[in-house]
């Protein structure tokens, strides 16, 4: 092994310790063909390229794919691909070109909302098994294409909604649904954050070199190139994302339908959105929110206040469980639980008020797994492709119901 290698090995060690991750990358170790897993990743910037790293970290998982309609991007990961794993992807600038090698079993798909549909069931037909990033889809229409797809040719498709395989988010609904913090009445969450108001305003502007901007926007009506509603901050406006309202919506309304095992469209949706400050930031979707859904025997209700980095007890985002007996409150970090009358303990567990998860494996790990898992198996993974079209409707739902102008929808 040469030094400049070892040397490498030793500050990935380091670096992965101290983000509680023990690497297993897969170039580590011998593998049988058979239990090999090749994919391609779509979208590389962000998002997708944290998920691609994350499936390398699985033994046997080998890239044979990159695909990005930005060059730069495309050439970047690349570098890093071969740096980190010792790998060389072919690379695509035409995500269709990729599905057509056989050799790849299953393709991550991280790009804007707007092109989840077609890419995903593009991918079903050519036989690949899909990680499709949240919200499903940018339509209530494409989320439903997404299930007939993924149904009628039977693919193993995991919705990147990571809290469906949280240790947490586990524990937390195991002890709503024993019944201890009595009946469970309403479910308030809320999601400020700070880049819900988006990027500074700027003037349109020529199309960055090595970048094909008219497949960036695909499905969505053409226009002139502005930076500030491409990478990242393009969720911000109505033809490619939805906002907070769908961004985190979709994670968080989850814990909600989860809580009672909720597996239906929402019926009925109230909303107020409006944008009241930083006018100088560029975005169309809402920077202030509040939704109420009424569900048959408790009350879901959504608040985002874009541009703050707080929140209810302290948390910048969150989920209250209200009880008769006890709330219970939580994040991807902890939960915990406060009684109704203090003087009375619920139950062992409330002698640790707070439980914590700082173990070796996040939310996305577990996640991960759980899809490689799948793909062997065949059986359904922890997010269906169902969970994410019901919970994109409610998140759609709430942007639907202001923009209609109606503030209330009935399904
Ligand atoms: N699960 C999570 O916690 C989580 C976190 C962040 C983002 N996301 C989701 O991941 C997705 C991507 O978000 P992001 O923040 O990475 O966006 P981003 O803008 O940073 O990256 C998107 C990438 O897709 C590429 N792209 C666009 N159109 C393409 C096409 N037709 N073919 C190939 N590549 C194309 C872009 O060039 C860019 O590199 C979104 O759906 C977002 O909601 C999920």
């Amino acid at each position: 092994m040469s030094n400049k290698r070892r040397e490498f090995l030793k500050k990935t060690a380091v670096s992965a310790v101290g983000a509680h991750i023990i690497p297993a990358w897969s170039w580590s170790k011998q593998v049988a063909p058979s239990d090999q897993i090749n994919v391609g990743l779509i979208g590389c910037r962000n998002r997708g390229w944290g998920v691609l790293r994350n499936q390398l970290k699985n033994e046997g998982v080998r890239c044979l794919g990159l695909c990005d309609v930005d060059q730069n991007i495309l050439n970047e990961r690349n570098v890093q691909v071969h740096q980190e794993s010792n790998q060389k992807p072919k690379l695509y600038l035409d995500f269709r070109k990729m599905l057509e090698d056989k050799d790849i079993d299953a393709v991550i798909i991280g790009t804007p909302d707007h092109w989840h549909c077609l890419q995903t069931v593009y991918a079903c037909q050519a036989g690949k098994d899909v990680y499709v990033e949240k919200p499903l889809a940018n339509t209530i229409e494409e989320c439903n294409i997404m299930v007939e797809a993924v149904r009628r040719y039977n693919r193993v498709v995991q919705v990147g909604q990571q809290q469906r395989s949280s240790a947490v988010w586990t524990e937390a609904m195991r002890f709503i649904k024993s019944g201890k913090l009595g009946t469970l009445r309403k479910v308030n969450i809320w999601a400020n954050f700070n880049y819900g108001i988006g990027s500074p305003k700027q003037p349109d502007a020529a199309v960055p070199q090595g970048v094909d901007f008219d497949f960036w926007l695909g499905p969505a009506p053409l226009r002139s190139f502005n930076p500030a509603r491409f990478h990242g901050s393009w969720r911000h406006f109505w033809d490619y994302g939805g906002g907070l309202m769908t961004d985190w919506g979709v994670h968080l309304i989850d814990m909600a339908l989860w809580a009672k095992d909720v597996t239906h469209a929402p019926t009925t949706v109230m909303a107020y959105g409006e944008n009241l400050s930083f006018e100088d930031y560029a975005r169309e979707t809402y920077d202030t929110m509040s939704v109420i859904y009424p569900m048959e025997d408790y009350v879901i209700t959504w608040q985002h206040a874009a541009g703050l980095q707080n929140g209810p007890y302290n948390m910048l985002y969150g989920v209250e469980f209200v009880g008769d007996k006890a709330t219970l409150v939580a994040n991807r970090e902890k939960w915990m639980v406060n009684p109704e009358d203090k003087s009375k303990s619920i139950d062992k567990e409330k002698s640790q008020p707070e439980s914590k998860h700082k173990e070796v494996l996040n939310d996305t790990d577990l996640h991960m797994q759980n899809f490689l898992e799948c793909i062997k198996s065949r059986e359904e993974p922890n997010c269906t492709i169902e969970n994410g079209r019901n919970v994109s409707l409610y998140a759609h739902m709430g942007n639907l119901a202001v923009r209609s102008g109606e503030g209330k929808l009935v399904w």
